[in-house]
Parts: C-alpha cells; structure tokens; sequence
C-alpha cells in the first residue's frame, strides 16, 4: 500500500509507505511506540523497561496481533495493530512524521482490516488523539476511571462503525 505521497509524485514532498509487519521490525515498532507515548503523554507512569517493550512487541504483538508499519526513506516512522478482538491496539507515529497524513492513512488501513467495526482504547487526557479520531468517525462509548488500566489513568473506549445506508 501506498500512502496519497507517492500517488502525488513530484507534488509531493513526503513519499511513504504502509506494509504489514515483518519479524525484523520489532525493535522499530518498539521504539516507534515508546517515544510517541512520552512525546504524547509524559504525565504517564514508565511501567516498563525499554527491552521489555522489545520483549513485548516481539512475543506478544507481532505474532497474535495484526500489525502494519509506515516507512520512509525504509524507516519505520509508524505504527497500528489489531488485535483478534477487534480492538486497535496501537496507533502510535514518531513525533518528527506527525501532522502530515500518515496517522490517517494507518487509521484507514485498520477500517479497511475490519469493514464491520473495531474499537479502541485513549486516554481521557490525550485530547490530540481523541479529535483525531473524532473526526475521523470514532464514537466514545465508554468512559473508565482508571482502575481497568496498568497506568491508573481514566481511560475512553471509541467505536468505529462503518455508516450504514
Ligand atoms: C494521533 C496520531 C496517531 C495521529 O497521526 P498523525 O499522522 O499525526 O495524523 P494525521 O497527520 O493523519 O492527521 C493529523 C490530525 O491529527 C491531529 N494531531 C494529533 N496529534 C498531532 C500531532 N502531534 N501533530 C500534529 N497533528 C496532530 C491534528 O490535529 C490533525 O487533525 P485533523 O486533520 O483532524 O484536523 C499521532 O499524532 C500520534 O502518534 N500521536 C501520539 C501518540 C498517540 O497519542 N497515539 C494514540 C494513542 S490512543
């Protein structure tokens, strides 16, 4: 899959690319999740080592999860995964690669994934991520105080269905 950069050609500054996950990318992913999170969220508790993340991602999520990367210049800059619930575990990109487009593209690589619907959990607080995914047809369904979470931060759960009609 090719982000709208590459289909632009010339016009566009920023080619990138979305794939699924490979083996090989898990420290990428790894470091792509830990950074965006303290970037995004620095009030959260640091509940785990960086090599536990790498642990993590390398036995947990790429081999039960469906997982896709966002690379340029053969980086991996982004990252979304879905679990066998339906449920969007990840959607996370490095900081310098915000704000232009590829967040969205991975948001429609899930939609794509999972026609009927999946769900996901933010933090109340991350107000940047829950416009995004307002706007972007994410309905909050649930709100948490934090005691369903490891951080103990009141969390929100979005549903996207698609439109029916
Ligand atoms: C939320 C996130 C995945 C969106 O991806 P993105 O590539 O920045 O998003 P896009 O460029 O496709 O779209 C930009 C939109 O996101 C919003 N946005 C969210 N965070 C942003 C950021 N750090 N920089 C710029 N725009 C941001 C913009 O307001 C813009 O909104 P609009 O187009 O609806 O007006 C990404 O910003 C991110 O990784 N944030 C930190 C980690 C995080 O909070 N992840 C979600 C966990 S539930």
């Amino acid at each position: 899959m090719t982000g709208p950069a590459k289909q632009t050609a010339d016009a566009s500054p920023f080619p990138y690319r979305i794939r699924a996950a490979a083996p090989a990318d898990g420290d990428a992913i790894a470091a792509v999740h830990r950074v965006s999170m303290e970037e995004a969220m620095p009030y959260l508790p640091v509940l785990h080592t960086a090599e536990e993340d790498r642990a993590w991602v390398a036995h947990v999520v790429l081999p039960r999860q469906e997982v896709w990367v966002a690379e340029t210049a053969g980086r991996v800059v982004g990252v979304a995964s879905m679990d066998d619930d339906d449920m969007l575990t990840q959607l996370y990109l490095l900081p310098a690669y915000q704000g232009r487009g590829i967040g969205s593209a991975l948001l429609e690589t899930a939609k794509a994934a999972r026609p009927a619907g999946f769900r996901l959990y933010a933090f109340q607080r991350n107000t940047r991520a829950r416009g995004f995914y307002e706007r972007r047809g994410c309905v909050a369904v649930a709100f948490g105080d934090g005691s369903g979470n490891d951080e103990g931060e009141p969390d929100v759960l979005y549903e996207w269905r698609p439109i029916s009609g």
